[in-house]
């Protein structure tokens, strides 16, 4: 895994050639951490200074404060109705649209082939949060959404330092595409998850979904493919042995840095940092310019094979 590192001086020519965008597409497919030394992201001092002054995160069910764009409004932040919140929401809503612009022209090879999910705003020191294990981000994992299946669909996210002292500091061990095939080698101890026997959604939950009561229950929503990366999560996050003693990357992002990756096939923990601002998108599994790498593309590999 790799940093590729997008210098401000180098930003427009990187921009005018699509060979060059579709290199950065194909990177950040295999694995690697596109990092911004200086962000390409405006965020006015004002309201730099105003998020620097609301650490506050609304009760324990909350990890972050999350801007949820098609509806624009704030979850995880108490105070939902005051001036506070919709000074908030206002902030995230053009952290979201900027991000959301800049990466239609950096991403352009994906044609914004994309579902524009949450923003997030992380107010809280990382080191040392009292979460519950499976919500911990120190603990190196894959991404995967319990509530909102992706079907295949990729997890890109955006990430921004704001915190205007300390660096934001990751850790970093193999892709998912290394790490399965350490589990099926019985090289990571703990029981391994069972591999998908075919990508299709069984015909039950499929006619559930399609009448609707897919809503009920988030399981019932997931594909093969989405229960799969769900338990892949959680077994990385369980297995002490692996935490210990996989080989890892350490990162460190500057203040002022923004940084992407793919984060449900880069295996990542963040071991410390307050204060980043992070967009999400789900990009379609179509869109791939090496769509052989992705997560799906390597499970439906080893599902046609047991077939
Ligand atoms: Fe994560």
């Amino acid at each position: 895994m790799q940093l590729v590192t997008i210098a401000e001086s180098a930003l427009s020519t990187t921009l005018q050639s699509p060979e060059r965008l579709r290199d950065i597409c194909a990177s950040l497919e295999a694995g690697d951490i596109v990092f911004f030394p200086s962000t390409p992201i405006h965020i006015g001092s004002e309201d730099l200074k105003f998020l620097l002054g609301h650490q506050q995160v609304g009760g324990a069910y909350h990890k972050n404060i999350a801007y949820r764009p098609q509806q624009d409004r704030i979850t995880g932040f108490s105070d939902q109705k005051s001036d506070t919140s919709r000074r908030l929401r206002g902030i995230m809503k053009s952290y979201s649209q900027a991000v959301i612009e800049f990466l239609r022209q950096f991403l352009g090879p994906y044609q914004a082939q994309w579902k524009v999910d949450y923003a997030s705003y992380r107010p809280e020191e990382e080191q040392g949060r009292d979460l519950t294990l499976r919500k911990r981000n120190d603990l190196l994992h894959t991404d995967a959404f319990p509530t909102r299946p992706t079907h295949g669909d990729r997890i890109l996210r955006f990430f921004n330092n704001i915190n205007p002292e300390k660096t934001r500091n990751w850790i970093t061990t193999e892709t998912f595409g290394g790490l399965l095939e350490k589990m099926r080698a019985g090289k990571i101890n703990g029981s391994a998850v069972p591999l998908p026997s075919s990508m299709q959604m069984p015909a039950l939950k499929r006619t559930l979904s399609g009448i609707g009561l897919g809503a009920l229950a988030p399981s019932l929503k997931r594909s093969p493919y989405d229960e799969f990366m769900m338990r892949f999560h959680n077994y990385l996050k369980e297995n002490s042995e692996f935490q210990s003693n996989c080989p890892k990357q350490h990162w460190e992002f500057p203040p002022g840095s923004s940084w992407m990756v793919y984060t449900d096939m880069v295996s990542h923990a963040v071991l410390s940092g307050q204060f980043a601002l992070e967009q999400t998108l789900i990009v379609s599994r179509h869109a791939m310019v090496a769509p052989e790498k992705s997560p799906y593309g390597v499970l439906s590999r080893l599902a046609a094979t047991r077939e």
